[in-house]
C-alpha cells in the first residue's frame, strides 16, 4: 500500500486517541494522557489520577493505562496500519508508558475487526449473571488472548478455591470499608445521580443491593451510605459466573502495562462472544492478602486481576473525558 498522506495518518491517530479514551479504569479514573508528534502518540501516566492510599506503586493505574494501549493498537490496525510500540522507551522519564508510532499498511483481519467493534460498546458488570453457561471453548480462547499479551489466565474451576477468593474478597472489602481514608478514596471516584462529571463510576453502573449469588463476591462500596444503584434484577440473575485469575511471572512496571493489554484483549473478546466480565480486584489491594493469593492459589505467579465471567442482558451506561481534556 501506499504511504499515508498527512490527512490519512491524522485520521487514524485520532481513531486511536478515540479509542483509547474508551479503555476500562480503576474506578474510572482514566489515568492516562497522550501527545501526539508527526506519525507517533504518545502515552503517559496521569499521576494526579493515581489513587494514593489503595494503589500507591501505581500498578492498577499501569494496568489501565496497559488496556488504553491496547486499544490504540487496535484501533490503528484497525485503520490499516501496523502499530510500532516501545514499552517505555526512556527511563528517564517513567511517566511516558509507551509510544506508538504508525508502521506498515496492513489489511485488518477479522479478528481486529471484531476486537474493535467491541471497544465502545464493552461494559464492566456488577452483580450477578444470568444461569447460562459460559461455554468451556471460550474460556480456553480468553486464555490463550491473555497468553498472546504476556500474561496467563487461570479459571477457577474447584468450587471450594472459589469460596476462597470470594471469602478473601469479602474480607478486604470489611476492612476497607472500615478504614477512613480508604473509604473516602473511593467515595471520590463515585459520580453522584445527574453528576456532569466524565470520569468515575455512575450510580446506575451497580446494583442498589448486594447480588445474590453462591458463593457472594462483595461489591465495592460506591454508594456508601446513599441510595444510589440500579433496582436488584428479580429472577433470572443469580450466577456467579466463571472467575477467573489474571497473573504475570514478574511484577514490575512493564508486567503491569503487559497485564492492562492482555486484559482488554480478554474482555475485548469475551465481549465479541457475548461475555462480560466483573471485577473484585479489593483483596489485591492489600499487601498480605495479595501475597497469599499468590502463594496459595497461584503457584507464586502474581496475581494482577480478580474477575467474574458471565452472561448478562443488563448493560450500563459509561461516561469518559472528551479528547480535549487527554491529549495535549
Ligand atoms: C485495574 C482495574 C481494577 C478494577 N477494579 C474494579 C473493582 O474492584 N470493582 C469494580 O466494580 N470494577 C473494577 N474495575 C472496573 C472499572 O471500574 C471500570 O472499568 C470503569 O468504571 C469503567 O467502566 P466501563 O468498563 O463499564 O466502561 C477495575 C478496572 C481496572 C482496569
Amino acid at each position: 500500500m501506499n504511504t499515508p498522506t498527512a490527512e490519512e495518518s491524522a485520521f487514524a491517530i485520532q481513531a486511536a486517541l478515540e479509542a483509547a479514551a474508551w479503555a476500562p479504569s480503576v474506578h474510572n479514573s482514566q489515568p492516562w494522557s497522550f501527545a501526539v508528534s508527526g506519525d507517533e502518540i504518545s502515552l503517559r501516566a496521569d499521576a494526579d489520577r493515581k489513587l494514593c492510599f489503595s494503589d500507591p506503586g501505581g500498578r492498577q493505574l499501569l494496568i489501565s493505562c496497559g488496556a488504553a494501549l491496547f486499544n490504540l493498537r487496535t484501533a490503528l490496525r484497525l485503520q490499516g496500519y501496523e502499530p510500532v510500540v516501545r514499552v517505555r522507551p526512556d527511563p528517564d522519564r517513567p511517566a511516558l508508558l509507551a509510544t506508538v508510532r504508525l508502521g506498515e499498511r496492513a489489511t485488518p483481519d477479522k479478528h481486529t475487526k471484531a476486537l474493535a467493534a467491541e471497544i465502545e460498546r464493552h461494559r464492566t458488570h456488577r452483580g450477578a449473571f444470568t444461569d447460562l453457561p459460559v461455554p468451556d471453548r471460550l474460556v480456553e480462547a480468553l486464555v490463550q488472548q491473555a497468553a498472546a499479551e504476556g500474561a496467563r489466565l487461570t479459571p477457577v474451576r474447584a468450587p471450594e478455591t472459589v469460596r476462597v477468593v470470594a471469602t478473601l474478597t469479602e474480607a478486604a472489602q470489611n476492612v476497607q470499608s472500615q478504614d477512613r481514608v480508604l473509604s473516602l478514596e473511593v467515595i471520590r471516584w463515585a459520580r453522584p445521580p445527574g453528576s456532569a462529571r466524565k470520569d468515575s463510576v455512575p450510580a446506575d453502573a451497580y446494583p442498589a443491593e448486594p447480588a445474590q449469588t453462591d458463593p457472594q463476591f462483595a461489591q465495592r462500596d460506591y454508594a456508601w451510605r446513599h441510595d444510589w444503584g440500579t433496582p436488584a434484577d428479580r429472577g433470572e440473575a443469580t450466577s456467579t459466573g466463571v472467575v477467573a485469575l489474571l497473573t504475570t511471572t514478574g511484577d514490575g512496571r512493564e508486567d503491569w502495562i503487559a497485564t492492562g493489554q492482555a486484559l482488554q484483549r480478554t474482555l475485548l473478546h469475551a465481549s465479541a462472544h457475548g461475555v462480560s466480565a466483573a471485577f473484585h480486584t479489593q483483596a489485591l489491594e492489600m499487601h498480605h492478602l495479595r501475597e497469599f493469593v499468590r502463594e496459595e492459589l497461584c503457584s507464586g505467579a502474581y496475581p494482577q486481576m480478580i474477575m467474574r465471567l458471565g452472561i448478562t442482558f443488563n448493560a450500563k451506561g459509561a461516561v469518559r473525558r472528551p479528547l480535549s481534556d487527554l491529549v495535549d
